[in-house]
C-alpha cells in the first residue's frame, strides 16, 4: 500500500515532466563525458576550475596520508583538529571578520544557522528566490517565515513596518541568486536590517571566491561586509573543495557551537577536504585567484553577448551563472537533451528549484574555458533553440 503510493507519486512526477534522474560525468572539467558521451559542460559550479587543480589535489592527498581519512567525530566530541582551527583563521583572516565557523556543506550551515537563531516568536524575512536550504532552516526552526518578493525592498520594507512581534528578527537573502545569477541589493538589506534592529544573513554560495576584492563575495563588492552579521559562504563552488563556513562574531560563533545541531550532531569534515579548502583560500588571495576571476567574468560578458546577439533572452549581469528562461518543463527537458546531442551539456532546471513557469536552462562559465567552447555553446545553443521555437 505504501509502496503503491510512491509508485503514484513518481508516475505523477514522471507526467509532469518533473522526474529527476542522476546523470554521471567523468570529471569536472570543461570536457567531460557525460554517461559515456563526450561533452562540452556548462551547468558546473566550478567557476574558478579550481576542483582539478594540482595544489588543492596534492593538499588533500598529503593531509589524507599525514591525518588520515576520518575526524571521526563531531567537533564536540573529538573531532576538532589542528586542520578546522587553522581553516577557520584562514577564512576569518581573508574575509575580515573576528572569527569563523566550519560547517558540513551549505545545506547544513544554513539548516543549522537558521533554525539555532531563531524559535517560536522570532521571525524570519526571506527573499523569496533563496535556496532551498534557507527555507529547509526557517520551516525548522519554528519561526514564523515571512516571504518578501524577490529584491524587493519596497515589499520588505513594508513586511518589517507591520512586523509587531516583540522576538529576534533575521533577515536573510541569498548573495547571488543560484538560479538567476543575479545580486541581491544589500545596501538597502543592511540599512533595513539596521533600522529594524534585525539579524541579516546573507548566503553568499555563489559569490564567494569570484566577486569582491581577493574573491570576498558579493558584501565585499557592495562594501557592507562589515555590517552584515553572519556570512555564510560554501567551499564546494569557486574554492574547488567541500564543505561550508560563517564568518561572523565570536558570540554569533559561540552562539552557533552551542545551538547549531547540524554542527553538534554530525562528523566534521576530514582532513583531505580541509587541506583542500586551506589552499583554496590561499590561492584566492594571490595573483592567479586574480587572473582566474578576470578570464571567469569575460567569460561571462563573452557567453551572454553572444546568446543576446542570438536573439536569446538572457539577462546582462556579472556572474558566471546565466539563466535561459524557457517556460514549461517539458521543452526545457527537451532542449537540455537536445543540447547533449550536440555536444554541450546543460541542465534543465524546473520546479520546485525554481517557480512554475519558469523553467530554463542554467548556463554557467568556468575560467579554464576557452573561446572557442564559449562560441561553439552559444551557436549551439542558438541554433537548438531555434528548432524547438524557443527563439
Ligand atoms: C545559494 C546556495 N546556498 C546553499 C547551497 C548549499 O551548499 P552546499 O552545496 O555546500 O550544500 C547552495 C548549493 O547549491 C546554494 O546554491
Amino acid at each position: 500500500m505504501s509502496m503503491d503510493l510512491l509508485v503514484q507519486r513518481l508516475e505523477q512526477l514522471q507526467h509532469q515532466q518533473l522526474f529527476r534522474r542522476l546523470r554521471q560525468l567523468d570529471r569536472t572539467t570543461p570536457q567531460v563525458e557525460v554517461a559515456g558521451r563526450p561533452a562540452l559542460l556548462f551547468c558546473s559550479n566550478n567557476y574558478l576550475g579550481l576542483a582539478e587543480h594540482p595544489v588543492l589535489a596534492r593538499a588533500a592527498a598529503d593531509a589524507a596520508l599525514q591525518y588520515g581519512t576520518s575526524s571521526a567525530a563531531s567537533r564536540l566530541v573529538s573531532g576538532t583538529l589542528a586542520l578546522h582551527d587553522a581553516l577557520e583563521q584562514a577564512v576569518a583572516a581573508w574575509k575580515g571578520t573576528e572569527t569563523a565557523l566550519l560547517f558540513n556543506s551549505g545545506y547544513a550551515a544554513n539548516t543549522g544557522c537558521i533554525a539555532a537563531l531563531c524559535g517560536r516568536g522570532d521571525t524570519i524575512f526571506s527573499d523569496r528566490l533563496n535556496h532551498a536550504s534557507i527555507i529547509d532552516g526557517a520551516l525548522l526552526s519554528g519561526a514564523r517565515l515571512v516571504r518578501y518578493p524577490h529584491n524587493d525592498m519596497q515589499a520588505l520594507t513594508r513586511l518589517l513596518e507591520q512586523d509587531q512581534s516583540k522576538g529576534l528578527k533575521l533577515i536573510v537573502s541569498d548573495g547571488v541568486f543560484s538560479m538567476d545569477g543575479d545580486c541581491a541589493p544589500l545596501c538597502e538589506l543592511v540599512d533595513l536590517a539596521e533600522q529594524h534592529q534585525a539579524l541579516l544573513l546573507v548566503d553568499d554560495a555563489h559569490a564567494g571566491g569570484v566577486l569582491g576584492q581577493q574573491g570576498r563575495g558579493s558584501v565585499d563588492l557592495q562594501g557592507v561586509a562589515d555590517r552584515v552579521a553572519i556570512q555564510m559562504g560554501t567551499f564546494g563552488k569557486a574554492l574547488g573543495s567541500f564543505g561550508a563556513y560563517v564568518a561572523c562574531s565570536g558570540l554569533v560563533r559561540d552562539y552557533l557551537i552551542n545551538k547549531a545541531r547540524s554542527l553538534i550532531f554530525s562528523t566534521s569534515l576530514p582532513p583531505a577536504v580541509l587541506a583542500a579548502s586551506l589552499a583554496a583560500v590561499r590561492l584566492m588571495q594571490t595573483d592567479e585567484g586574480e587572473r582566474l576571476r578576470g578570464q571567469v567574468a569575460g567569460y561571462s560578458r563573452l557567453l551572454r553577448g553572444l546568446l543576446q546577439q542570438q536573439g536569446l533572452q538572457v539577462p546582462d549581469g556579472i556572474t558566471p551563472i546565466i539563466p535561459l528562461v524557457v517556460g514549461d518543463a517539458e521543452t526545457t527537458n527537451r532542449f537540455s537533451t537536445r543540447l547533449l546531442e550536440e555536444g554541450v551539456f546543460v541542465q534543465g532546471i524546473r520546479p520546485p528549484t525554481v517557480p512554475v513557469g519558469t523553467s530554463r536552462l542554467r548556463c554557467t562559465v568556468m575560467a579554464n574555458h576557452t573561446p572557442e567552447q564559449i562560441q561553439y555553446a552559444a551557436a549551439t545553443i542558438a541554433r537548438v533553440g531555434r528548432e524547438l521555437g524557443v527563439c
